[in-house]
């Protein structure tokens, strides 16, 4: 399936590869212009216009929350009738502690507020909070992927798997680009796509 896209693309393969490109690109932005540091910690608003600013220019649902239902493997995200109560909720959990921020990540990632680009965009929208309550962030280059995709699988039921992974990976190494970096490589999930580096953008 290919998702209607502003660069005309049909074909899946020429789509994830433009879509890497682009908001990996986006993303670095945001890195260099210091937008990192500006954006508020922990709030959906913050989410939102993060994923606008990755996917604005691919997709027209760039920061907009979906209107679909969506599910994977067997998990159903929140449905599209409590998704803003759900995110209003997200809003005020606390986010003092490493266990509090993880929850709440957790909490977001169920929301899955976008038809795509869910696992980008919050990825940084944690790093900000990590970043901004503890400072320290998820080194995501120590973080097997199977191991997180596995956790993140399991965290709606028990997020133990998902902390002790994170944690394991936590340095103090906050303005590090390429530990940013990490945190929004797409293939971390879709086997056999190219993996951009900051140098090819
Ligand atoms: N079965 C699952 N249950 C809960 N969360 C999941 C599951 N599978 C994937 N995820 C989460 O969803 C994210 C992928 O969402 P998606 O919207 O496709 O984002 P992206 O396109 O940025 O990868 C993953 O990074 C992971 O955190
Ligand atoms: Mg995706």
């Amino acid at each position: 399936m290919v998702f209607e896209n502003k660069l005309g693309l049909d074909s899946p393969a020429a789509l994830a590869l433009a879509e890497e490109r682009i908001s990996k690109k986006r993303a670095l932005d945001l890195f260099d212009w210091g937008m990192r540091d500006r954006l508020e910690a922990g709030t959906a608003a913050s989410l939102k216009a993060i994923h606008r600013y990755l996917f604005d220019d691919i997709y027209d649902f760039a920061g907009e929350l979906r209107t679909v239902n969506i599910a994977k493997g067997n998990f159903h995200f929140a449905p599209v009738m409590y998704l803003s109560v759900a995110l209003e909720n997200i809003d005020k959990m606390p986010q003092s502690t490493f266990d509090e921020i993880i929850e709440k990540y957790v909490e977001m990632n169920i929301a899955h507020p976008f038809r795509e680009g869910n696992g980008r965009s919050t990825r940084i929208w944690l790093d900000l909070i990590l970043k901004a309550e503890l400072h320290k962030v998820v080194d995501w280059s120590n973080v097997d992927k199977e191991d997180y995709l596995l956790a993140m699988e399991r965290s709606p039921i028990k997020d133990i798997e998902i902390k002790h992974l994170l944690k394991a990976a936590l340095t103090d190494e906050i303005n590090s680009r390429e530990v940013y970096m990490k945190g929004i490589d797409h293939s971390y999930y879709y086997e056999g796509y190219v993996t951009f580096k900051a140098e090819d953008l």
